[in-house]
């Protein structure tokens, strides 16, 4: 029986950490959850969408975590012109992340029309950038699409602006239908997709009425979560961690219109190492959450901090904590409950 694995420390290739306090508590929790590399998302509160915005956010996510690589992106929006993404590149920024309007945190000021980007996105796949694709349409009850439909429905732009761009990389951020594996499989080389620790574990029934198993995109049926774990289990390169963890403080989580998103960065390889081992594949663990992404990314060299290795140990009565408190000079600002608080999750990282 295993009772132990070492593994590289891993990369997680779509993180939110927020700013302010909830910054201050989120971002010293990366290495804690075995984490060395993390891609770093834009959608800020105003919404980082210029190289010095993405910089600035950098050094101060740097100040926080010296022992964490951050791979900085842009949201997009019409302030992103071609000279924009030169200069983007030429500092260092990794990807542009496009959110659709009004469809999930912070997404006023999304886009709706793809096209108009095309130009912006030719100087992308000529810079070796990466689109990072929030994969779903708005909801429209004329069209009959929901929640539980939206990324499947967006699934032909995906393969259209792929079509424009072959060699275009692009990544479906957080897929959670058998549709979307099985497309991002046909669609070959270029295009990848994030996985995340929760959606290999949910399905509708965990999040209706569980507020804080609401993310977006939701959870969807059994089959589909089926899909997603036999495409990490196959050990398939183009699927890899990106966890999509994202903090929100419990009162705006436990209330009457509760905000998307669950919170896993303290523990997501505890959390990994549980899901795989119910999965059979652990052996299948470390290129998830360690290779695949970046070489999907093309990212060679490590710094020296992310040779760091983890060392994974299975023991009875690991309990997730309640919560973690935002901040300890302000109350006010409340807790952030994390994926599967008080439950037992049979792993954890040996100090
Ligand atoms: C806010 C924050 O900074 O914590 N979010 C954000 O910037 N995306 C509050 C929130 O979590 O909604
Ligand atoms: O559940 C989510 N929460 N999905 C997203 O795409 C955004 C995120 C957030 O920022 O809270
Ligand atoms: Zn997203
Ligand atoms: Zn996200």
């Amino acid at each position: 029986m295993t009772t132990s694995i070492t593994l590289p420390s891993a990369c997680d290739f779509h993180l939110h950490l927020r700013q302010g306090e909830m910054m201050r508590m989120v971002t010293p929790q990366v290495a804690a959850g075995g984490v060395s590399l993390a891609y770093i998302m834009p959608n800020l509160q105003p919404p980082i969408t210029n190289t010095d915005m993405a910089l600035k956010y950098k050094q101060e996510l740097e100040a926080l975590a010296p022992q964490v690589t951050f791979l900085m992106t842009l949201y997009l929006s019409p302030e992103l012109t071609v000279d924009e993404v030169r200069k983007a590149s030429k500092a260092g920024i990794a990807g542009v992340k496009s959110y659709p309007r009004g469809v999930t945190t912070n997404s006023d000021a999304g886009i709706e029309n793809y096209e108009i980007y095309y130009p912006v996105f030719k100087a992308m796949e000529e810079e070796g950038m990466v689109l990072n694709l929030h994969g779903e349409i708005p909801s429209d009850n004329n069209k009959n699409i929901c929640v539980m439909n939206a990324e499947e429905k967006f699934l032909p732009q995906l393969e259209k602006i792929h079509t424009a761009f072959p060699n275009l990389k692009i990544v479906l951020e957080h897929a959670t239908s058998e549709a979307a594996v099985q497309m991002v499989k046909r669609l070959g080389d270029t295009v990848a997709c994030s996985i995340t620790v929760h959606h290999l574990q949910l399905i509708v029934d965990d999040w209706a009425g569980q507020a804080h198993h609401f993310c977006k995109p939701v959870a969807k049926y059994p089959q589909d979560r089926q899909a997603l774990r036999e495409v990490v289990a196959s050990g398939h390169p183009r699927f890899f961690l990106g966890t999509d963890s994202a903090p929100h403080p419990s009162h705006v989580k436990e209330t009457a219109h509760a905000h998307a998103g669950v919170f896993t960065t303290p523990l997501v390889l505890p959390y990994l190492a549980k899901i795989f081992e119910s999965m059979g594949a652990l052996d299948k663990l470390e290129n998830f959450a360690c290779h695949f992404g970046r070489q999907f990314y093309g990212l060679k060299q490590k710094e020296g901090f992310e040779d760091r290795k983890v060392t994974l140990v299975k023991e009875e009565n690991i309990v997730v904590p309640a919560n973690y408190q935002i901040s300890s000079e302000n109350p006010q600002a409340g807790a952030v409950v994390p994926f599967l608080a008080n439950k037992d999750i049979g792993w954890k990282i040996s100090q």
